[in-house]
């Protein structure tokens, strides 16, 4: 099913990760393990070597089968877990140090990381451990929260680890969360179109590509498969065996591209902020300034509404577009859901402190034909396509 490494670290609750590779087994998964030196104290690698059959990574300098053992591990893993995850290696991870093959291997890894730290309750709750995971939070890693319970010190307090059975209950629904849309394609556009005037001077707009991207990592996430395609961006794409980019200058661009894969895809997300209109005429040269000139008067046409041309053309697709609105937002946004053709609009109101263009968080309203508006907290971009994947994912899940 899915190749797991679990990586061990120096906490007495090591002798529960026996139990959970066990588990993971026993469901099905490949299982190699990392430790760092100090777990060994508490477990010996001869257990997992036996479980699992394989070489257990513990040195950098180990001479085994692999040239680079701690990379090798790092490329295999689909999903890698920390357990326990003590504070010294969790500090570790929060400031990208790579001393060790286990904080090395981690480094290195393109998986997806899920800790589920085990600690004194001092330790837990000192400032510096808890700046750490969220800052392990920040960099998009799962933190399997400790409970209050017995510790090895004999008193209650918080940081007793999971148990094994629900680490393994974690993980099984995580991953049927990441293969919920497996064989969907997902067409989403992100950053805003540029329209030139003349050779160097163009009409654009504050887009910064945050939202689409969120979308895009959210959908990638999830198992589908993406066409981006994306005007004027401050952010960088990821590269990933199931997203394709594509990019684009102008709404005319843009329209072509997105008609173009149209046909092929599931569902449509137009997060992009696509110029309305363009200069009737794009100047050859650079425009220069007349000595007794005052005033310049650029003349502009409409563009294509791209979202309203692949909303008539639907057929199987689910239609997601937002509305970018400063005033009167909830009847504007009203208006583009039936004018558009839209199954649902993603309303946000730029005026917002916090809210729509360049920044990392959105405040937004979901709109869905004969259904009460929907207004959600103000969350990060990467939570609000999340949940806006999920909107996509309930409604196949419905319709089957
Ligand atoms: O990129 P960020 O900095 O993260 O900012 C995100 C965002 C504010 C750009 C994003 O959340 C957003 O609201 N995108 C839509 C912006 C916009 O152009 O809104 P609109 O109300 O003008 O257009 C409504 C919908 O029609 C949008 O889905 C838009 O992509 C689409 N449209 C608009 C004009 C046009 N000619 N063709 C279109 O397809």
């Amino acid at each position: 099913m899915t190749r797991i490494a679990v990586y061990v670290s120096g906490s007495v609750a090591a002798f529960k990760a026996v139990s959970l590779v066990r588990i993971l087994q026993k469901e099905g998964h490949e299982v190699r393990i990392g430790m760092t030196p100090a777990s060994t104290r508490f477990v010996t690698p001869n257990t997992f070597y036996a479980l699992t059959h394989q070489p257990v990574l513990i040195d950098l300098w180990q001479i085994n089968q692999s040239p680079v053992p701690h990379i090798e591990l790092a490329d295999w893993t689909e999903l890698a877990l920390v357990v326990p995850a003590s504070a010294d290696l969790i500090a570790k991870m929060a400031n990208g140090l790579a001393d060790d093959a286990v904080s090395s291997s981690l480094l290195a890894t393109r998986a997806p990381i899920m800790l589920a730290p085990a600690m004194n309750n001092q330790m837990w709750a000192n400032p510096a451990t808890q700046r750490n995971l969220n800052r392990l939070i920040a960099d998009q890693k799962i933190i399997l929260t400790p409970k209050t319970g017995l510790l090895a010190e004999g008193y209650v307090g918080k940081g007793r680890m999971m148990e094994p059975e629900d680490i393994a209950n974690q993980v099984k629904n995580w991953l049927a969360k990441q293969k919920r849309l497996v064989g969907k394609v997902i067409l989403v556009t992100a950053g805003g179109t540029h329209e030139a005037i003349d050779p160097v001077r163009f009409i654009g707009n504050r887009s910064s590509g945050k939202m689409g991207l969120a979308v895009v990592q959210a959908a990638l996430e999830a198992g589908a498969k993406v066409i981006a395609v994306v005007g004027q961006v401050q952010v960088e794409f990821p590269k990933h065996p199931n997203l394709t980019v594509k990019k684009v200058t102008t709404t005319a661009e843009m329209l072509a591209t997105t008609l173009d894969a149209f046909k092929k895809v599931d569902a449509l997300v137009m997060a992009a902020a696509v110029a309305d209109f363009r200069p009737a005429e794009v100047a050859d040269q650079k425009i220069k300034k007349q000595a007794d000139q005052d005033k310049l008067t650029i003349s502009l046409i409409k563009n294509p509404d791209i979202l309203a041309t692949l909303g008539a053309k639907k057929d199987h697709q689910i239609i997601m577009g937002f509305a970018a609105e400063t005033n009167d937002l909830l009847q504007n946004a009203q208006a583009k859901l039936a004018k558009k053709h839209a199954d649902y609009i993603v309303a946000n109101d730029v005026s917002q402190a916090g809210s729509g263009f360049g920044v990392a968080t959105d405040q937004v309203t979901i709109l869905q034909p004969n259904i009460e508006p929907k207004r959600w907290p103000l969350l990060s971009k990467r939570e609000v396509g999340q949940r806006l994947i999920n909107l996509l994912a309930k409604r196949w899940q419905q319709s089957k």
